[in-house]
């Protein structure tokens, strides 16, 4: 599909011809199980008509099945005439001259975040979260003075609008304050100032702009407004804004989370909505991917132990030799490519079979046989040499080393410490490795592969092994996991409420062209911490605009910006939204 004829989504109005949010629901997931009712027990005649030739095999599993069902697009009901105002006016260019302002004030108020920072209270470099709170409370006042207003762990910012109806779980909303530091030696290579907030009409430019200001001003837009128009939400309405997402999250939203948890238990809440993939063109097809999982995470520490000693009598191999024979070994095995059937990925591929002109015929004839069970996938074996080679993933891998990622565990060598002096040998070097574990994979079968490995260089060079016990001792190979290891994150049902919720407001606002499948994130967010809040966890920018380049640019490099269209839509998502939300009963 061109870009340009996607509909602008300004050109319809919401409540033009809108169903309520419930009734426009029912009528599209009903009809899936209707389907395949009808395939399995209708008269023969709908069946010898469904099953079509896939590239030579008479295998056609979605004559039967969606794998991929797209719910109709979802309105809210139409409401009372302010907040149908409110509604136009986010579309307006008073709004659109507004929100410049209050996204670049937000840039140019510095948050950045490092990896060393100490004590809160003590290390003085937490202090500009009390500048960036003091512009939110100046920039929206409503929203400060009716909502409840907690700071957790001192910067952490969790804000609770109150329903009316105490039975319906809240729906919370996620951002982070902080960024990613600005190496100083690279100010000089931006366009423009990293902490200007330039506006070029059409884009504000600096560090923070599109990860992720944008979302978190967004989202109390979407509040402010709400507030204006007079709604009075039935279900609960959270935000929860950390301030370290970009170094782990321990502080923010390590501590949001728990608070969180003691205040709604278990499965407490509806849904959570936090920064996360958005829109992609494939295959022909412009596609909306809320991430619905994420990969886990290990660092393994190798250090390798050696006696010292003058460099004119070495041993054949220092402990730098023995370490790059390790790191060799390492790159020599490669994890395996493969693609469980929970992985999002797999249900995208099938988003992409079902309504893709440009699918690939090969991949599309594999999915066929994997779907129909002519080839089911070998995950008891995973990562031996026993395991069958997963052709479906394979072939979906030579799309390019993104797509293989999703599929396949990362291992990364990343960091080597050792060597001071050139006359004296190495007593000590450490290497670190980075890991992203694969869906259906742990950090364990990484240790355990790390364990193999190491253990055989060790015995071939006569050093000790200590693998994962905490002990070190001299002429020894010792491996330590980071206490940052993650597992992967629990898969995000996308069936059902709120999957189509999500979904159903996405083709509200874009039109029905877009697709939504469900994503697989390779980096982390701060939803790490938030897995026993509920099983629906979407990361996603819902921001979209079909002029701009790749929605990503700049993030964590420079020149950082965000299309103000984007923003303006993602307002508009997130006050569809947050009113669909309201008119279910989940
Ligand atoms: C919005 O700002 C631009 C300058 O950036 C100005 O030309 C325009 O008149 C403003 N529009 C409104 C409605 O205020
Ligand atoms: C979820 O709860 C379990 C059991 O209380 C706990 O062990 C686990 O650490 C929690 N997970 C997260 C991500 O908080
Ligand atoms: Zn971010």
């Amino acid at each position: 599909m061109e870009k340009s004829s996607l509909p602008l989504p300004n050109e319809a109005p919401y409540y033009a011809g809108a169903k309520p949010a419930r009734r426009s629901r029912k009528a599209a997931w009903a009809l899936v199980p209707l389907a395949v009712t009808a395939y399995l027990f209708g008269p023969s005649i709908f069946r010898s008509v469904a099953p079509v030739s896939v590239g030579g095999t008479d295998l056609d599993p979605w004559a039967s099945k969606s794998y991929c069902a797209q719910p109709d697009a979802i309105f809210p009901s139409e409401g009372d005439d302010a907040l149908k105002k409110q509604y136009e006016y986010i579309s307006s260019a008073d709004f659109w001259n507004a929100t410049v302002k209050r996204i670049s004030g937000a840039v140019q108020v510095k948050s950045e975040s490092f990896d060393d920072l100490g004590e809160i209270g003590k290390d003085p470099r937490w202090d500009v979260f009390y500048n960036f709170h003091k512009y939110l409370e100046a920039t929206f006042p409503l929203l400060h003075e009716k909502l409840k207003v907690e700071k957790v762990n001192t910067h952490g910012l969790l804000y609770t609008w109150q329903g009316t109806d105490e039975k319906l779980k809240p729906t919370l909303l996620m951002a982070h304050q902080d960024t990613v530091p600005v190496p100083p030696e690279t100010i000089s290579a931006w366009t423009y100032p990293p902490w200007s907030g330039a506006y070029d009409g059409k884009h504000v430019w600096g560090r923070g702009a599109s990860d992720c200001k944008n979302q978190l001003i967004a989202v109390m837009e979407t509040v402010e407004l709400l507030l204006e128009a007079k709604f009075n939400p039935k279900r609960t309405i959270v935000l929860s804004f950390g301030m370290d997402e970009e170094c782990s999250g321990r502080q923010g939203a390590g501590h949001l989370a728990k608070f969180l948890y003691n205040r709604y238990g278990q499965d407490g809440l509806a849904v959570i909505v936090d920064e996360g993939s958005g829109f992609e063109e494939a295959w022909g097809t412009l596609f909306a991917k809320p991430g619905t999982g994420e990969k886990g995470y290990t660092d393994v520490h190798i250090t390798v132990r050696m006696p010292g000693g003058h460099s004119s009598v070495p041993s054949d191999h220092t402990s730098i030799g023995v370490v790059s024979e390790l790191i060799t070994l390492i790159e020599a095995h490669q994890y395996r490519t493969h693609l469980e059937e929970i992985n999002p990925y797999y249900t995208q591929l099938h988003c992409g079979a079902e309504n893709s002109p440009d699918f690939p015929k090969t991949l599309k004839k594999l999915l066929a046989k994997r779907a129909s069970g002519h080839e089911a996938h070998d995950s008891s074996a995973i990562n031996t040499c026993k395991a069958k080679p997963d052709r479906l993933a394979l072939e979906a891998a030579k799309q390019g080393k993104d797509i293989q990622y999703l599929m396949q565990t990362s291992q990364a060598v990343d960091v080597i410490i050792g060597g001071i002096k050139v006359n004296a040998l190495p007593e000590r070097v450490t290497v670190t490795v980075n890991h992203r574990i694969n869906v259906g994979e742990t950090p364990q079968i990484v240790w355990d592969r790390l364990t193999d490995l190491a253990g055989a260089v060790a015995k071939k060079h006569g050093l000790a092994l200590h693998a994962f016990d905490g002990k070190e001792e001299p002429s020894s190979i010792n491996l330590a996991a980071s206490a940052t290891t993650l597992l992967v994150a629990p898969v995000t049902p996308a069936d059902g409420d709120p999957f189509a919720i999500i979904a159903g407001t996405t083709r509200a606002l874009y039109g029905k062209e877009v697709i939504v499948a469900p994503g697989i994130m390779t980096g982390n967010t701060d939803t790490r911490y938030y897995w026993n809040l509920t099983k629906h966890i979407f990361r996603y920018g819902p921001g979209y605009d079909p002029e701009d380049d790749k929605g990503l640019a700049g993030v964590h490099t420079i020149n950082e910006k965000v299309s103000i269209r984007n923003h303006v839509n993602a307002v508009r998502w997130f006050t569809l939204f947050v009113r669909n939300m309201d008119e279910v009963e989940i």
